[in-house]
Parts: structure tokens; sequence; C-alpha cells
């Protein structure tokens, strides 16, 4: 990599490369996401990429022209252009063949000639049937990769070509995405979170009125999944809780799916038994019916409205704040969503919220006039309970803010504390 550079698109330089696999017509979609976040990405195809997905195509989506070979415009020498100018690679699909010569260093097309001059992160996204997947060679080729700092991420399990299914899907094109933009906000912070287990919940949870009604609200998740990307890729075990969240499960990441704040109660308590550190970021239901009907809840012809008895929640940050399931040491994060008004100041409030929940670490999002749920960008100051100074977060993605939280949980973990 040659210094920071700065595409086209604003972004940052990106090759996408796509191997010969039934699955690159999904690169598209990834190839657009990349565009839209505004990286500006040169597509190198196999030829036999281009057997499934032609040149047009890749030229069109990405905006730039399409090479494929080394054998046109050579005098540009290509695969040393193009790898030394990227900040990050990505391969989508890589197939067994692409990683048993990336393992191998093969250099006989221009796709394997430009992963062995990129000096930048690279990330690979697996495709391809089951048994190849589970083939020792492939085990081991994919190891030694990994042990090169090579980032490829497990395949999904689901439907493969054909009939048949089973691992070795392409992971969603918006999981490569959130890994991939993960890696370049990374940044030069390595695997400090390496031996730790970390618990992270999001979403939103759906407290049932009926069997079709429920009380809600309007979390998307996407800060809880970004920090759940954000510590995988530290090197850490996560778990992440998440209630409602319409977004794909990121690759290597263990999930559990919860519904009602109860549910995500019982789920993370029994997740941070052993974590060293949690961080709530869901948006738990704080009242819940005193009952739920059995049956759905009829209208009448009297104009009459039911009332609504409701009870408190769980409050989960404090019950982890008070309690530290996983012993002493253990870092406990919250966040804050709060509004103002009524003559109390956002900071006051979220200061006040920092002692009443007794957690270590609280995010503060200011989410009056619309800002920050639902949106790719938040702003944000992370309070700490141990006096150090609030720490201002400038306006930018959640993966961005995800990677300033674990900074703070790192900085907070013990030492001595033994790896999970
Ligand atoms: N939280 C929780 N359990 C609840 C409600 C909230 O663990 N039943 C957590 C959230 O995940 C977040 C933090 O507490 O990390 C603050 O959430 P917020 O909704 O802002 O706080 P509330 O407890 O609802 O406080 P208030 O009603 O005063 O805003």
């Amino acid at each position: 990599m040659t210094g920071s550079h700065v595409g086209s698109h604003g972004g940052p330089r990106v090759v996408l490369g796509v191997a010969g696999g039934i699955a690159a017509y999904k690169a598209c979609e990834l190839l657009r996401g990349l565009t839209e976040s505004g990286h500006a990405v040169t597509v190198v195809p196999t030829a036999s990429a281009l057997e499934f997905v032609g040149a047009p195509t890749w030229a069109a989506l990405s905006g730039r022209p399409v090479v494929a070979d080394v054998w046109s415009a050579v005098h540009e020498v290509p695969h040393v252009r193009i790898g030394r100018e990227a900040e990050l690679l990505v391969v989508a699909p890589a197939t067994a063949d692409l990683l048993a010569k990336a393992a191998h260093g093969l250099a006989d097309d221009l796709l394997t000639n430009t992963l062995l001059t990129a000096r930048c992160p690279v990330l690979m996204a697996p495709a391809m049937h089951t048994e190849m997947w589970e083939h020792p060679a492939t085990r081991a080729n994919v190891a030694t990769l990994r042990e090169r700092g090579v980032h490829v991420l497990d395949p999904d399990s689901g439907r493969l070509t054909g009939a048949d299914t089973g691992r070795g899907r392409l992971p969603h094109p918006d999981a490569i995405l959130e890994a991939a933009r993960d890696l370049l906000l990374r940044g030069e912070r390595g695997t400090d979170l390496a031996g730790r287990h970390v618990v992270v919940s999001a979403g939103g949870t759906r407290e049932a009125l009926d069997p079709v009604r429920f009380l809600g609200n309007r979390s998307s998740g996407r800060q809880g999944q970004a920090l759940a990307v954000a510590a995988l890729g530290r090197g850490a075990r996560v778990t992440l809780v998440r209630a409602h969240v319409d977004r794909p499960t990121p690759a290597g990441v263990e999930v559990v799916e919860v519904d009602s704040t109860s549910d995500l109660r019982d789920a993370v308590l029994a997740a941070a038994a052993d974590a060293d550190a949690v961080v709530m970021a869901a948006a738990p239901a704080d009242f819940t019916p005193a009952s739920a009907s059995a049956t759905k809840i009829k209208k009448t012809d009297d104009a009459s409205v039911p009332s609504l008895d409701l009870v408190q929640t769980p409050d989960v940050l404090r019950e982890l704040g008070a309690t530290r399931p996983g012993g002493r040491g253990q870092v406990v994060v919250g966040f804050a969503a709060e509004t103002g008004g009524d003559g109390h100041d956002v900071l006051d409030l979220a200061l006040d919220k920092l002692r009443r929940k007794g957690c270590d670490l609280l995010v503060l999002n200011d989410v009056g006039e619309g800002r920050v749920f639902g949106r790719p960008d938040t702003e944000a100051v992370v309070l700490a309970a141990d006096g150090a100074e609030p720490a201002p977060v400038p306006a930018g993605v959640k993966g961005a803010l995800a990677h300033v939280v674990w900074d703070e949980v790192v900085r907070r973990l013990p030492v001595d504390r033994p790896a999970s």
C-alpha cells in the first residue's frame, strides 16, 4: 500500500477479486454496496469468473474499466500497480482453487498476481460445495491463509448450487460488506481482544399484547451488529444476543435470537457468565403487558378501547452492573439514547444513568430529531464511571464508534484475567 489513497468516489481504494464460481453473481450486489458507500472499486475477475458474469457488468457497476489478465495494458504493469494501490483486497467468491493458489503463492493470472503484490488487508469470502470446504486440503489452505493474517470468512450454511444444502454458501453480500468496512476501520488495532469472550446485545425487543400485536421500538440493531463485527475482527469470541434485527448474521459470530426483554435478559446473563465484557447496545422494551391475551383482542362496535395494564421489564444493564456475572473484572457497557427536553440536559441525563445502572462505560447517543436510529451514521460521547474524561466520538459510521467502544473496553480489561 502506498499511503492512504483516495479513489474517485472519495473513499478508499478497494480491489474486488472474483473467482469462478456460480456465486459470482452475488458479488455484483457486494460491488454495488461498496461503490454506494463511497469506495473506489477495481474489479479483477478471473477468466472463469467471466464465464459466469461478463466484464461489461463489472465495468458498469464499478464505473471503471475491468482488467482481467496480465497481458492487457502491460506497460502499466497492472498486477503490481493494482496490488500496491489497494487499501483493501476482497475476494468474493473465493473458490477452493483460488484459496489453494493463494495459500501456495501461485500466480498464473491477474488476481493471483495481485494477491502477491498487495500489502493491504485481504478478506476472502469462500463459496464452494460442502465436501470441498471440508476437504483436508481446503482446511489446510484456509489455516495457512489465516496464519498469514488473511481474513477468511466462514461460508454460510444453506442451499447450494442445485438441490443440495450444507455449509459452503457465500456469506450474504451485506455480511461481506460489513466485514470489509470493518477491516478498513480497524486500522492498526490488531487482535487486542484475542482470547476474550465478549457479549453484545442488539435490536429492539417486542412485548406481546396478543398473538398478533406487540409493543416495540425503532432500534435497527446496526450498532450492535457493528460492535460484534468489530470485536470479532479484533480476535474475540463473540456472542451476539439480538432481538428482531433484520440484517444477515455476521459470519463467525455466535448469534442467539430473542423476542422479549425477559428472553434477552436470560440469554445475556447466560452468555455473560464467562464473558470478559458485555455491551448492551439493544433497546429492550421497558414495559410489558401485565398479561398478554391468548387470543386476538377484538374491536367492539361500541367504540370502547381496551385498557393496557403495563408492568416494568427487568433492567438487564442494571442487573449486570450490580452482579457482574463474569466476575469482578468484567467490563459492562451501556448505551443511552436520550432526546433531552423538559429542561433536562442530555449529558446530565446520561451521567445520572451511568450512576444508576452501575456500568463502567456509557455511550451517549443524542437521538433528538430523528438522529441515529436506523441510520448508518452516528455521533456519541463515551462516559466512564472511573472519572476519565468523556471521550467524544465525531459523527461517523457505527463501525467507527464500535472500535472506540472496544478501545475503551480493552483499556479497562484486567491484564491478569485468564483467557476464556
Ligand atoms: N436496558 C436494559 N434493560 C432494560 C432497558 C434498558 O438493559 N429493560 C439497557 C439498554 O440496553 C441500554 C441502557 O440500559 O444499554 C439504557 O437504555 P435506555 O432505554 O436509555 O434506559 P432506560 O433504562 O430505559 O432509562 P430511561 O427510561 O430513564 O431512559
